[in-house]
């Protein structure tokens, strides 16, 4: 493993002239072509496009659970082109977090044990691995709820749960694949700040697809996937107005901002 002196680079994963092909049958389904990305440590970044441009199958390269046709990935410095599935399951357990749509916790675990699991898995479930979970459940505001079970959890609260979950094992880069789709605008709100502060005080990374165009907004950068190719997305004025909002409020003027949906899907909240 290189030492963190001789990683000085900030980059944490790097994907180089990255492909990625499906056979079907005689026809070729190219989903990625030719795909160039840098993420630093520390950054937030979002992935939008339509549904079926490939974006969950450039989460699961980034996440190493599955290929590139063609091209390579690079994590902390480390070629993965020929690591072992084995050496890659290893690194995923112990550097990547994953949130899904569906939180995917396990239903006869309580919500504990459940954000505890990441630690079971990897053999490491010490007094050390329950602090930090009992601390996760504090920090996403479930300390009341430790022993429920996810079917007593409401949506907002089982996908907090499975933020903690992601966290427990420190990871350098969160992977989220439409972390909020299933929720109503407050709790997407509450959980995409959670899971991007929490990331940020450790100088992760966080990759989220999402197709909420102000959850965007609020990540350091935005990319879309369209056929096959990543593009680097404008990023809407949106942000900036609001963290200028933010430090003089009496002035800025907030006529300046476009008129959004985040007022009307407020009300549902
Ligand atoms: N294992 C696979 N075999 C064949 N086609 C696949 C496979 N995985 C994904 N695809 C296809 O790739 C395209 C992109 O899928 P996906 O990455 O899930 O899109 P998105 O997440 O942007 O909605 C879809 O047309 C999907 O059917
Ligand atoms: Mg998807």
């Amino acid at each position: 493993m290189s030492s963190t002196e001789m990683n000085s680079s900030k980059t944490l994963l790097s994907l180089s002239h990255v492909s990625r092909h499906f056979d079907n049958g005689p026809e070729k389904l190219q989903i990625l072509d030719d795909v160039n990305l840098d993420i630093t440590k520390g950054e937030t970044v979002a992935i939008i496009g339509p549904s079926g441009s490939g974006k969950s199958t450039l989460l699961y390269l980034m996440g190493l659970l599955d290929r590139p046709s063609v091209g390579s990935v690079t994590f902390d410095g480390q070629s993965l082109e020929k690591a072992t599935d084995r050496q890659r399951s290893k690194l995923r357990n112990a550097d990547f977090g994953f949130i899904y749509q569906f939180h995917h916790l396990l239903p006869e675990f309580t919500a504990f044990e459940n954000v505890l699991m990441p630690a079971l898995i990897g053999g490491k479930s010490n007094k050390e691995s329950k602090a930090r979970a009992i601390e996760l459940l504090d920090k996403v505001g479930l300390s009341h709820r430790h022993d429920h079970y996810p079917a007593e959890l409401s949506g907002g609260e089982q996908q907090r749960v499975a933020v903690a979950r992601a966290l427990l094992n420190q990871p350098k880069l969160l992977l989220a694949d439409e972390p909020t789709g299933n929720l109503d605008a407050a709790s997407a709100d509450k959980v995409f700040d959670l899971f991007t502060e929490m990331v940020k005080e450790s100088d992760a990374a966080v990759i989220v697809v999402t197709h909420n165009p102000e959850l965007a907004a609020k990540c350091d950068k935005i990319y879309r996937i369209e056929s096959g190719k990543l593009f680097k997305a404008e990023k809407v004025a949106k942000k900036a107005s609001k963290k200028a909002a933010k430090k003089a409020p009496a002035k800025k003027a907030p006529a300046k901002k476009t008129a959004t949906k985040k007022t009307t899907k407020k009300a549902k909240a």
